[in-house]
């Protein structure tokens, strides 16, 4: 692919698996447009990319907002849409139902509304490229609320690349992912586990955020590629 030529919008690029997805495909040669809510946020992590990277502080809970950003940028090829959410985990017995309507809020919802906001402006063979996460299709106790958020969104993968073809429609599943994400739990919990992942995994480590920036890469890149959710967990699906 002539990255030259390509202008990406990536959702979530101010920190985590965006990041890491902005770099490559900056360095590749594309244009990017990394979103974010937080502007210093965005500032602070774009400030040392070499290559053409924008920043663009939009809410992508605010249908409006999203509107107003897709019909200022014009034609884009690649939408990747990598923003998170965070709660709905816990043991379903006592999970807060609440949390879970709120984790659907922050990341089922907005992946949506900016993929059918974004459609008017993608190019028409680009690509839109999701997020989700490996909960959807391991049964891992704990982890019910975000495996119906993910899967939900895996569930449209196949029927979105059939309706709105020739545009090609994935998704990447990841693992455990070292990134800012988990600093939402105590330090402990989340050394813990990586200490397990770490010995558990096929791969025997955790995965990096450019482990699955690079997955996300090949998927823009490689036109043949449709319909496709590509697990990149360091084999924890298989535990
Ligand atoms: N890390 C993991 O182990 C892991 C595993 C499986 C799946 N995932 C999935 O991977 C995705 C990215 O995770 P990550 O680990 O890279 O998370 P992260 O480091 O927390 O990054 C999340 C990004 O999304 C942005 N964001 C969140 N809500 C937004 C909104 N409403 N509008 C615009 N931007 C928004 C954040 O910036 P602001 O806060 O400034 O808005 C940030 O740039 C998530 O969907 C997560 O569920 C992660």
């Amino acid at each position: 692919m002539d990255w030259q030529n390509q202008k990406v919008v990536v959702l979530g690029g101010s920190s985590g698996i965006g990041l890491a997805t902005v770099m490559r495909l900056a360095a590749a040669g594309a244009s990017v447009v990394a979103v974010g809510r937080d502007r210093a946020k965005l500032d602070d992590a774009l400030g040392g990319i070499a290559g053409q990277v924008t920043g663009e502080a939009l809410d992508c809970t605010d249908r409006a907002a999203l509107e107003r950003f897709f019909g200022r940028l014009g034609r884009i090829d690649h939408l990747v849409m990598t923003l998170s959410g965070g709660e709905g985990a816990g043991p379903f017995a006592e999970l807060d139902l609440a949390a879970l309507r709120r984790g659907f809020e922050a990341k089922f919802w907005p992946q949506l509304e900016a993929a059918q906001t974004a459609l008017p402006t993608l190019r028409r063979d680009g690509s839109l490229t999701f997020l989700t996460a490996i909960s959807a299709r391991i049964a891992n106790p704990g982890t019910a609320g975000l495996g119906a958020i993910n899967g939900a969104l895996e569930s449209m993968i196949g029927t979105l690349a059939r309706e709105l073809a020739p545009l090609r429609v994935n998704a990447v599943s990841p693992g455990v992912i070292d990134t800012p994400w988990w600093d939402r739990f105590p330090a402990s919990v989340k050394s813990e586990l990586f200490r397990q992942q770490s010995e558990t995994l096929p791969a025997r480590r955790v995965g990096q955020a450019d482990d699955v920036a690079h997955a996300l890469q090949f998927l823009l890149e490689n036109t043949f590629m449709t319909g496709a959710v590509i697990e990149c967990d360091g084999g924890l699906r298989l535990l």
